[in-house]
């Protein structure tokens, strides 16, 4: 081989090997999640949004599953904070109790994204941004909907999520704040399900015994906890969706099913399908661009009319 083509061959594995420096130089993100459980099936949409996303742009996700633990939501936070990640992101299990592990991760320098529920904290310099559902909107537009299908009179049974979470404390501000306009509308009985499915039977089949008959309607701050509660009505012997006319948040398949089977009469659209919104806020920040403080994500209302034509698009 010429003397030149040596120098050309060299040059040539030098350039490749500098730019596979640089390209392996290039860091990649770390984020560190602290989702709170798996209780529900808007749960389980919402961490396979964020997993799928993370995987999708390269980025390593430290996924950790609270199993709707508030000291289990602490305890991962504080072990990311631990990694030195680049990014915190985690849906609070109840909005009270964070000052601290937020300060914690703000003086290590961590940005911290709350995603779905918000946190009840005096100083907003904590968390940069909060990715999620307006709560107070979604128990209005049940309200709304049961108000015109009740024609304004009804006994109304309620079935909250987990008590002290942002969606139950919001849900049930913003339903009341409807239902108080309408005099000969009340709710008779109201108690947490904690969002599950098992919860929501247990729960209604208490309401059941207390009031029977007398109950004309129920508002359930989750499908799951609504579905259960079908389980519960119909072993009572009464029809739900017909006896109990019954409107909850979610929108999730199994909702739109017990519809199209006349079970169940309205869903509220919450949206879980959150994670690329998340990833492009963890990227912005990563490059030092300003986010907005608060991003809310757009939702629809489903009544039973309309499900057999929903059920097919719906992807969760
Ligand atoms: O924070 C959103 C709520 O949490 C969903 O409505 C419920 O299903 C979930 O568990």
């Amino acid at each position: 081989m010429s003397k030149k083509k040596l120098v050309l061959l060299l040059l040539l594995a030098f350039t490749l090997a500098l730019g596979c420096r640089i390209d392996a130089g290039r860091k990649r993100i770390v984020v560190g999640f602290a989702q709170v459980g798996a209780e529900s099936a808007w749960r389980i949409a919402n961490s396979e949004s964020i997993i799928a996303e993370a995987k999708k742009r390269g980025i390593e996700l430290k996924f950790v599953d609270c199993q709707q633990q508030q000291e289990n939501q602490i305890k991962a936070i504080r072990s990311f904070i631990a990694d030195k990640v680049d990014v915190i992101g985690f849906s609070p299990v109840v909005t009270t109790g964070w000052d601290e592990v937020l300060r914690e991760a703000k003086r290590a320098k961590i940005p911290v994204i709350l995603v779905d529920r918000g946190v009840d904290c005096q100083d907003d310099s904590l968390w940069v941004t909060l990715i999620g559902s307006d709560f107070v909107e979604e128990g209005r537009k049940a309200a709304r909907w049961l108000a015109e299908k009740m024609k304004g009179k009804a006994n109304i049974v309620e079935l909250q999520g987990t008590i002290g979470s942002a969606p139950t404390i919001d849900r049930k501000k913003g339903f009341e704040e409807i239902i108080a306009q309408y005099p000969e509308m009340k709710i008779i009985r109201s108690k947490a399900g904690d969002f599950t499915r098992s919860m929501g039977k247990e729960v209604m089949e208490e309401f059941l015994e207390a009031e029977g008959r007398n109950i004309d309607a129920l508002f359930s701050h989750n499908d799951d906890m609504a579905i259960g509660a079908i389980q519960a009505i119909e072993a009572y012997g009464l029809r739900p969706g017909t006896d109990i006319i019954i409107v909850s948040v979610d929108a999730i398949r199994a909702a739109f099913e017990a519809m199209i089977e006349g079970k169940l009469n309205c869903t509220v659209e919450c949206n879980p399908l959150i994670g690329r919104q998340f990833f492009d806020a963890v990227e912005e920040i990563v490059a030092g661009k300003p986010v907005p403080k608060r991003v809310v994500v757009d939702e629809e209302v489903f009544p039973q009319e309309v499900a057999k034509e929903f059920l097919p698009i719906r992807r969760y």
